[in-house]
């Protein structure tokens, strides 16, 4: 990955392209034929993931996004509890701290002061206990008592000590992430220029899919069958990638569309959720025009309301278990004069009628495959609408790259 921008007019536009590559570097070596590495996540991670029986994962941004997908991931695909927060109300509020919590922070700079901050203090919580050493086989009970384990209440601490590992994914070796973390995986996506996140999120998705699994089968969540169906679908990946940025041009002819708007919304169900609020992010963030994302069972407590002609919607409709819950939602917003662009895969078949403007966004893709794949229209989605605003798209208004200060 060079530098060099080549024949791209904007970073942005060049990272969006490195994403199969970047897929395959972040694979390479971490992966067998129908395998993960355990030690992919350090020499120490079986020894500290059999103990775990939680995880909790704080990050910020785009960042934030990609731990939204892997709580379901975690929940749906091997049972094991998950919570998500944003750092920076993490570190500013007293959240319970169970015991056997693997702590997973990402972030693609390593230097978000807020990430940062919380795993320090995750750090102080552990010093603060009798043994701050790992019990990969005695401390099976929960330590559930607000008081004992409140993240900044100082008050005594449970008797065996917290045994939290904690984990960095992170784009940037020998950042400030990864010095202060048990373990850390590195996401291979080369230097992200663009100051809107795009292959450094998807690389992030391939590292938490490999996490969901590694853990799974430490803790004996996951079959061989269920591993092997996993990587598969990743050594797919690169190929799904590619295939979805041929539909650049259609993008651009919908992108048209948005040159008068001044707002739009984004629904999803299941992991589409996360991609939807990514999505969101990516048009708020370089085209500056208001987005939001909403679950899309979530649109008649509130967002139907918002729904007339001037409105563009953004549907991601994969062929899964939720798709018939999908399109009676967007029939909801037809029957308002919603104008809908809905994303699908080959199987999805939500119709071409008037008012959808359909982009059949990839072939068939998997559980894990699919939110990484349809991130990808949405992010050209954006990219195209920048572009017809004239807005600076590599360093957008008001914004930092990587935020080092509160
Ligand atoms: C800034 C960037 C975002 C990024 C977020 C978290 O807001 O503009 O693109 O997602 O920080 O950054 P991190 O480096 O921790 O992933």
């Amino acid at each position: 990955h060079s530098i060099e921008l080549g024949e791209h007019r904007h970073y942005m536009h060049k990272e969006i392209f490195e994403q199969p590559q970047a897929v395959t570097d972040t694979l390479e070596g971490r992966i067998t034929q129908d395998h993960v590495l355990v030690s992919a996540f350090g020499h120490e991670a079986e020894a500290l993931f059999e103990s775990i029986q939680q995880v909790q994962i704080i990050a910020c941004g785009t960042s934030y996004h990609a731990g939204m997908v892997a709580k379901y991931w975690f929940e749906d695909i091997i049972g094991l509890p998950c919570q998500v927060e944003v750092a920076s109300e993490y570190r500013y509020r007293n959240p319970v701290v169970l015991n056997n919590t693997l702590f997973v922070t990402i972030s693609q700079s390593g230097e978000t002061a807020d990430t940062l901050a919380a795993l320090q203090q995750i750090k102080q919580l552990k010093a603060k206990t009798p043994s701050s050493h790992v019990q990969t086989s005695s401390s099976s009970s929960y330590d559930q008592t607000p008081s004992s384990s409140g993240l900044t209440r100082g008050s005594p601490i449970h008797k065996t000590g917290l045994n939290i590992p904690t984990l960095s994914i992170c784009n940037v070796p020998e950042s400030s992430l990864t010095r202060e973390s048990d373990l850390t995986f590195l996401t291979h996506a080369g230097p992200e220029i663009g100051v809107a996140s795009t292959k450094a999120f998807t690389t992030q998705l391939v590292a938490l899919s490999l996490l969901v699994t590694a853990v799974g089968k430490t803790l004996n969540l996951m079959s061989e069958t269920q591993e092997r169906k996993i990587v598969h679908g990743l050594q797919k990946l690169p190929g799904l990638l590619q295939k979805a940025l041929t539909h650049e041009d259609s993008i651009k002819q919908i992108a048209q569309g948005f040159a008068d708007k001044t707002s739009a919304l984004f629904l999803g169900r299941g992991t589409m959720f996360p991609i939807a609020l990514e999505g969101a992010l990516k048009l708020k963030e370089i085209s500056y025009i208001h987005a939001e994302a909403y679950p899309a069972g979530e649109l008649k407590h509130g967002p139907l309301a918002l729904i007339d002609e001037n409105i563009p919607v953004i549907a991601i409709a994969p062929h899964d278990d939720l798709l018939e819950k999908l399109k009676s939602n967007l029939q909801e917003v037809k029957a308002r004069g919603g104008q809908m662009i809905v994303f699908e895969d080959e199987m999805s078949c939500v119709g071409s009628e008037e008012g959808f403007q359909v982009v059949k966004a990839t072939s068939n893709v998997g559980r894990i495959t699919a939110p990484i794949t349809f991130n990808v229209p949405l992010q050209l989605l954006s990219y195209h609408v920048a572009l017809i605003k004239g807005t600076d798209v590599d360093q957008p208004r008001n914004l930092a790259k990587s935020v080092t200060v509160e």
